[in-house]
Protein backbone atom coordinates (compact mmCIF):
# COMPACT_ATOMS: atom_id res chain seq x y z
CA UNK A 1 0.00 0.00 0.00
CA UNK A 2 1.30 3.48 -0.90
CA UNK A 3 1.82 6.36 1.82
CA UNK A 4 -0.01 9.24 1.22
CA UNK A 5 2.52 11.59 2.31
CA UNK A 6 5.39 9.89 -0.52
CA UNK A 7 2.80 9.81 -2.91
CA UNK A 8 1.53 13.72 -2.59
CA UNK A 9 5.47 14.10 -2.47
CA UNK A 10 5.96 12.44 -5.77
CA UNK A 11 2.67 14.49 -7.45
CA UNK A 12 4.29 17.56 -5.91
CA UNK A 13 7.70 16.92 -8.32
CA UNK A 14 5.89 16.52 -10.93
CA UNK A 15 3.92 19.83 -11.27
CA UNK A 16 7.10 21.40 -9.93
CA UNK A 17 8.91 19.93 -13.34
CA UNK A 18 5.42 21.11 -15.60
CA UNK A 19 5.56 24.62 -13.70
CA UNK A 20 8.88 24.77 -15.15
CA UNK A 21 9.01 23.19 -18.42
CA UNK A 22 6.30 24.60 -20.73
CA UNK A 23 6.64 20.88 -22.69
CA UNK A 24 5.54 19.05 -19.80
CA UNK A 25 2.58 16.78 -19.69
CA UNK A 26 1.37 17.95 -16.40
CA UNK A 27 2.00 21.88 -17.82
CA UNK A 28 -1.82 22.47 -19.20
CA UNK A 29 -4.98 21.05 -17.53
CA UNK A 30 -8.74 21.04 -18.33
CA UNK A 31 -10.60 23.34 -15.45
CA UNK A 32 -13.89 22.87 -15.13
CA UNK A 33 -16.29 26.07 -13.17
CA UNK A 34 -20.05 25.68 -12.75
CA UNK A 35 -21.76 28.46 -14.87
CA UNK A 36 -24.82 30.87 -13.56
CA UNK A 37 -27.06 28.27 -15.12
CA UNK A 38 -25.54 25.16 -13.07
CA UNK A 39 -24.10 23.88 -16.11
CA UNK A 40 -20.54 22.77 -16.68
CA UNK A 41 -17.98 24.97 -18.08
CA UNK A 42 -14.56 23.57 -19.29
CA UNK A 43 -11.48 25.13 -20.47
CA UNK A 44 -7.94 24.43 -20.85
CA UNK A 45 -5.48 26.19 -18.44
CA UNK A 46 -1.64 26.43 -17.60
CA UNK A 47 -0.74 25.27 -14.12
CA UNK A 48 0.79 27.78 -12.39
CA UNK A 49 1.17 27.03 -8.84
CA UNK A 50 1.09 24.20 -6.57
CA UNK A 51 1.76 24.11 -2.84
CA UNK A 52 2.03 20.83 -1.30
CA UNK A 53 2.46 22.37 2.38
CA UNK A 54 -1.24 24.21 2.07
CA UNK A 55 -2.75 22.16 -0.67
CA UNK A 56 -3.36 25.03 -2.84
CA UNK A 57 -3.14 25.07 -6.90
CA UNK A 58 -3.36 28.01 -9.26
CA UNK A 59 -3.51 29.33 -12.16
CA UNK A 60 -3.64 32.69 -13.78
CA UNK A 61 -6.61 34.60 -15.52
CA UNK A 62 -7.99 37.35 -17.01
CA UNK A 63 -10.49 38.52 -14.32
CA UNK A 64 -12.85 39.79 -17.10
CA UNK A 65 -12.93 36.00 -18.30
CA UNK A 66 -16.77 34.34 -17.98
CA UNK A 67 -14.91 31.69 -14.98
CA UNK A 68 -14.16 34.43 -12.96
CA UNK A 69 -18.18 34.75 -12.39
CA UNK A 70 -18.23 31.42 -12.34
CA UNK A 71 -16.27 31.03 -9.38
CA UNK A 72 -17.25 33.62 -7.51
CA UNK A 73 -20.92 32.56 -7.65
CA UNK A 74 -20.18 29.05 -7.27
CA UNK A 75 -16.60 28.24 -6.16
CA UNK A 76 -16.94 24.50 -6.91
CA UNK A 77 -13.80 23.72 -9.69
CA UNK A 78 -12.63 20.25 -10.93
CA UNK A 79 -9.04 20.11 -12.71
CA UNK A 80 -8.01 17.86 -15.03
CA UNK A 81 -4.58 16.45 -15.80
CA UNK A 82 -3.45 13.66 -18.30
CA UNK A 83 0.16 13.08 -18.72
CA UNK A 84 0.22 10.45 -21.55
CA UNK A 85 4.03 9.62 -21.13
CA UNK A 86 4.05 9.31 -17.99
CA UNK A 87 0.90 7.02 -18.04
CA UNK A 88 -1.09 8.89 -15.05
CA UNK A 89 -4.43 10.99 -14.72
CA UNK A 90 -4.78 13.33 -11.64
CA UNK A 91 -8.70 14.74 -10.33
CA UNK A 92 -8.47 17.50 -8.52
CA UNK A 93 -11.20 18.19 -6.99
CA UNK A 94 -11.96 21.90 -4.18
CA UNK A 95 -13.10 25.18 -4.07
CA UNK A 96 -11.51 28.18 -5.91
CA UNK A 97 -11.28 31.72 -5.09
CA UNK A 98 -10.30 34.44 -7.19
CA UNK A 99 -7.11 37.05 -5.93
CA UNK A 100 -7.40 40.13 -8.05
CA UNK A 101 -5.29 43.72 -6.96
CA UNK A 102 -3.77 42.12 -3.87
CA UNK A 103 -0.28 41.07 -3.19
CA UNK A 104 -0.55 37.57 -4.41
CA UNK A 105 -1.15 39.20 -8.07
CA UNK A 106 1.11 42.01 -7.58
CA UNK A 107 3.88 39.95 -6.66
CA UNK A 108 3.13 37.49 -9.93
CA UNK A 109 2.64 40.54 -12.23
CA UNK A 110 6.02 41.73 -11.18
CA UNK A 111 7.49 38.20 -12.00
CA UNK A 112 6.04 38.18 -15.60
CA UNK A 113 8.08 39.55 -18.60
CA UNK A 114 5.96 41.72 -21.18
CA UNK A 115 5.06 38.67 -23.44
CA UNK A 116 2.29 37.06 -20.47
CA UNK A 117 1.59 40.40 -19.35
CA UNK A 118 0.49 40.83 -23.44
CA UNK A 119 -2.39 38.71 -22.78
CA UNK A 120 -4.11 40.83 -19.75
CA UNK A 121 -3.71 44.20 -22.28
CA UNK A 122 -6.22 43.37 -24.74
CA UNK A 123 -8.97 46.02 -24.55
CA UNK A 124 -11.75 43.09 -24.99
CA UNK A 125 -12.75 40.97 -22.54
CA UNK A 126 -12.27 37.17 -23.21
CA UNK A 127 -15.55 36.10 -25.41
CA UNK A 128 -16.22 39.12 -26.27
CA UNK A 129 -18.20 39.67 -29.83
CA UNK A 130 -15.37 41.64 -32.24
CA UNK A 131 -17.98 43.21 -34.14
CA UNK A 132 -15.69 46.25 -34.82
CA UNK A 133 -12.20 45.85 -35.27
CA UNK A 134 -11.05 48.62 -32.82
CA UNK A 135 -11.86 45.88 -29.80
CA UNK A 136 -9.03 44.42 -31.42
CA UNK A 137 -6.64 46.72 -29.94
CA UNK A 138 -4.45 46.28 -26.79
CA UNK A 139 -3.86 48.41 -24.33
CA UNK A 140 -0.93 49.36 -22.73
CA UNK A 141 0.71 46.68 -21.35
CA UNK A 142 1.37 47.84 -17.77
CA UNK A 143 -2.62 48.85 -17.72
CA UNK A 144 -3.10 45.36 -17.87
CA UNK A 145 -2.60 44.62 -14.25
CA UNK A 146 -6.10 45.68 -14.05
CA UNK A 147 -7.42 42.72 -15.89
CA UNK A 148 -4.89 40.18 -13.97
CA UNK A 149 -6.08 37.94 -11.38
CA UNK A 150 -5.23 34.27 -10.04
CA UNK A 151 -7.27 31.60 -9.15
CA UNK A 152 -6.27 29.60 -6.41
CA UNK A 153 -7.96 26.28 -5.25
CA UNK A 154 -8.18 25.00 -2.00
CA UNK A 155 -7.95 21.02 -2.57
CA UNK A 156 -10.21 18.76 -1.06
CA UNK A 157 -9.35 15.87 -2.99
CA UNK A 158 -7.16 14.22 -5.51
CA UNK A 159 -8.01 11.23 -7.59
CA UNK A 160 -4.79 9.80 -8.54
CA UNK A 161 -5.16 6.93 -11.76
CA UNK A 162 -1.67 5.43 -12.63
CA UNK A 163 -2.01 3.08 -15.46
CA UNK A 164 0.81 0.09 -15.43
CA UNK A 165 0.79 -2.85 -17.90
CA UNK A 166 0.66 -5.26 -15.17
CA UNK A 167 -2.43 -3.42 -13.38
CA UNK A 168 -3.72 0.13 -13.00
CA UNK A 169 -3.23 1.46 -9.90
CA UNK A 170 -5.84 4.29 -8.19
CA UNK A 171 -5.73 5.95 -4.82
CA UNK A 172 -7.76 9.06 -3.61
CA UNK A 173 -5.95 11.52 -1.47
CA UNK A 174 -8.41 13.05 0.67
CA UNK A 175 -7.59 16.39 2.30
CA UNK A 176 -11.34 17.39 3.71
CA UNK A 177 -10.80 16.50 7.36
CA UNK A 178 -7.92 18.93 7.66
CA UNK A 179 -5.52 15.69 7.47
CA UNK A 180 -3.92 13.80 4.93
CA UNK A 181 -6.24 9.70 4.35
CA UNK A 182 -5.29 8.29 1.69
CA UNK A 183 -7.82 4.90 0.30
CA UNK A 184 -7.00 2.64 -2.63
CA UNK A 185 -9.73 2.38 -4.84
CA UNK A 186 -11.07 0.19 -8.12
CA UNK A 187 -9.31 1.92 -11.30
C1 LIG B 1 -2.91 25.64 -24.31
C2 LIG B 1 -3.86 26.66 -23.72
C3 LIG B 1 -3.52 27.27 -22.53
C4 LIG B 1 -4.39 28.20 -21.98
N1 LIG B 1 -4.07 28.78 -20.77
C5 LIG B 1 -4.92 29.63 -20.18
C6 LIG B 1 -4.64 30.14 -18.86
O1 LIG B 1 -3.63 29.81 -18.23
N2 LIG B 1 -5.53 31.01 -18.33
C7 LIG B 1 -6.67 31.36 -18.97
O2 LIG B 1 -7.46 32.14 -18.39
N3 LIG B 1 -6.98 30.90 -20.20
C8 LIG B 1 -6.13 30.03 -20.81
N4 LIG B 1 -6.43 29.51 -22.06
C9 LIG B 1 -7.68 29.95 -22.72
C10 LIG B 1 -8.87 29.23 -22.09
O3 LIG B 1 -8.84 27.86 -22.48
C11 LIG B 1 -10.22 29.86 -22.47
O4 LIG B 1 -10.42 29.81 -23.86
C12 LIG B 1 -10.32 31.30 -22.00
O5 LIG B 1 -9.70 31.50 -20.75
C13 LIG B 1 -11.80 31.72 -21.87
O6 LIG B 1 -12.40 30.87 -20.94
P1 LIG B 1 -13.79 31.20 -20.22
O7 LIG B 1 -14.59 32.02 -21.20
O8 LIG B 1 -14.39 29.88 -19.95
O9 LIG B 1 -13.49 31.97 -18.96
C14 LIG B 1 -5.61 28.55 -22.62
C15 LIG B 1 -5.92 27.90 -23.81
C16 LIG B 1 -5.08 26.97 -24.34
C17 LIG B 1 -5.48 26.29 -25.62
Amino acid sequence: MTNANELLAQISESFDAAIKSAKHPLRTASVATVSELGLPQVRTMVLRKFDEVNKLIGFHSDYRSDKIAHITKNPNIQILFYDKPGKLQLRITGKAKVHYQNNITLDAWNLMVDNPKKCYSCKSRPGQLLHDSSLLEYIKIEDGYNNFSIIECAISTIDYLYLASTGHQRYLINFESGSISLQHIMP
